[in-house]
């Protein structure tokens, strides 16, 4: 048993949480939050983390907003009870696609929720959607890292998805889509996208690519409502593609998505 480390769990990470607690031979513990009337959380760490490295592990998704301020009084919590160093995991992290001020009278939205998780020692995210932002290190000022599923997403396309062509649908995406192929030694594409509204997207081949017969596997980052993979989707059946999959780190799986 590591008796130096304590694993808190977030409500959106409770089982991930419970895994990394068994494989580093740590406590766990699950956060307890209650919610007042009026909205306001309140959190409580019901074991003694003083003197120890304390993980917290929270997605920040469903409830990005909650989980969000979950986190952040996760941090302060331990710190106040004497932890010696505070790790924040979060597999998903969330507004990282607010990563400009795309209209005038906007926020950096991005920027807010570095500077939220901020009091932590070290924060880790998985396959964050770093775009415009090129490192994690660049957002946070505390130490900050990100690490990337692609290792599992490669070896799952290269036992099930053999001599298909992967394809990312939009230039965001393609940072995973191109890795995964590179990774598996298959041919890679890109669609380029226009996003009209959050549900309405439009997707177009880039290049002479030949698709018609193929096994087309779309890869991205994150499946939120789905529009953007169903609309690859549906210009790769048009393009003659004989069959069609897609694989994503983040499947958020918004509304029942498409
Ligand atoms: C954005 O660029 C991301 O890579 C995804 O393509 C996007 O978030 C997917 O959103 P949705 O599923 O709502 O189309």
């Amino acid at each position: 048993m590591n008796h130096r480390a304590v694993v808190i769990a977030g409500g959106n990470s409770v089982q991930l949480a419970k895994k990394v607690a068994k494989r580093l031979r740590a406590s766990f513990t699950p956060l307890h939050v209650s919610r007042f009337p009026d909205g306001e959380s309140s959190v409580r760490i019901q074991v003694n983390v003083e003197g120890k490295a304390v993980i917290i592990i929270n997605a920040l998704y469903p409830q990005a907003n909650e989980a969000l301020m979950d986190t952040a009084l996760a941090i302060d919590a331990a710190k106040h009870a004497g932890a010696l160093s505070v790790n924040v995991v979060v597999p998903y992290l969330a507004y990282m696609r607010q990563d400009k001020v795309f209209n005038r009278g906007e926020s950096l939205s991005a920027g807010v929720m570095a500077r939220v998780l901020d009091d932590a020692d070290r924060v880790i995210a998985v396959d964050p959607h770093l775009h415009r932002i090129h490192q994690l290190g660049d957002l946070f000022k505390t130490r900050a890292e990100s690490m990337t599923a692609n290792g599992a997403l490669a070896s799952y396309v290269q036992k099930h998805y053999r001599n298909s062509i992967i394809v990312g649908p939009d230039a965001e995406s393609y940072q995973w889509a191109r890795a995964i192929a590179e990774q598996v030694g298959l041919q890679s594409a890109i669609l380029t996208k226009t996003r009209f509204s959050s549900t309405r997207v439009a997707v177009k081949l880039h290049g002479h690519v030949s698709i018609k017969g193929r096994h087309v596997v779309i890869v991205d980052d994150v499946l939120s409502t789905g529009h953007t993979v169903a609309e690859a989707a549906k210009l790769a059946r048009r393009l003659g593609a004989k069959r069609v999959s897609c694989v994503t780190v983040h499947g958020l799986y918004v509304d029942d998505a498409v």
